[in-house]
């Protein structure tokens, strides 16, 4: 996958999560790239409200871990929300167990600021990277691949 999508508005980020939430399968690992503000958790929440998850999707920022709980038809999906825009040091992401969530082969992982993971993010299935329009507050432009 390699698609490259323009966003008007927060709804129409929404309508491109959804399609993508379509071909995530459990176990996968999303990585998202982006300023502050560009739409990472904004992303993850209409993915989440694909897969009805019940409780407020919010970011993760100080608790660096946020769990969701699910539902794709009867099945049971388990997603794990990481922010490691705090993340500083490699011991940080070995005391909050980051190797153990991202190994986890049935939740979906969603990792906001990546770029922070200190070598941990060898295997991943999808990187999404949201940018700012310079003329257009509410645009976005948005690259999805796969690994
Ligand atoms: N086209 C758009 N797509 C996504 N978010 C948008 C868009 N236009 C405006 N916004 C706003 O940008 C903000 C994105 O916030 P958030 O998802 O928390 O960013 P991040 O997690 O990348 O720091 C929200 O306030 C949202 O309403
Ligand atoms: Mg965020």
């Amino acid at each position: 996958m390699f698609e490259k999508k323009i966003s008007h508005s927060l709804e129409e980020t929404n309508k491109i999560a959804k399609d993508f939430a379509k071909v995530l399968k459990p176990g996968e690992t999303v990585l998202f790239y982006g300023e502050l503000g560009a739409g990472k958790t904004e992303f993850v929440k209409a993915i989440c409200d694909y897969y009805s998850v019940e409780q407020i999707v919010t970011s993760p920022t100080f608790t660096i871990v946020n769990q969701y709980f699910g539902k794709l038809g009867k099945e049971n999906i388990t997603i794990f929300h990481i922010d490691l825009y705090r993340i500083e040091k490699k011991e940080e992401l070995v005391e909050i167990g980051f190797m153990e969530y991202i190994a986890n082969t049935e939740a979906i992982k969603f990792v906001e600021w990546a770029e922070n993971s200190h070598g941990f993010l060898d295997k991943y299935d999808y990187s999404i990277k949201i940018t700012n329009d310079e003329d257009d507050v509410n645009k976005r432009h948005i690259t999805l691949s796969s690994e």
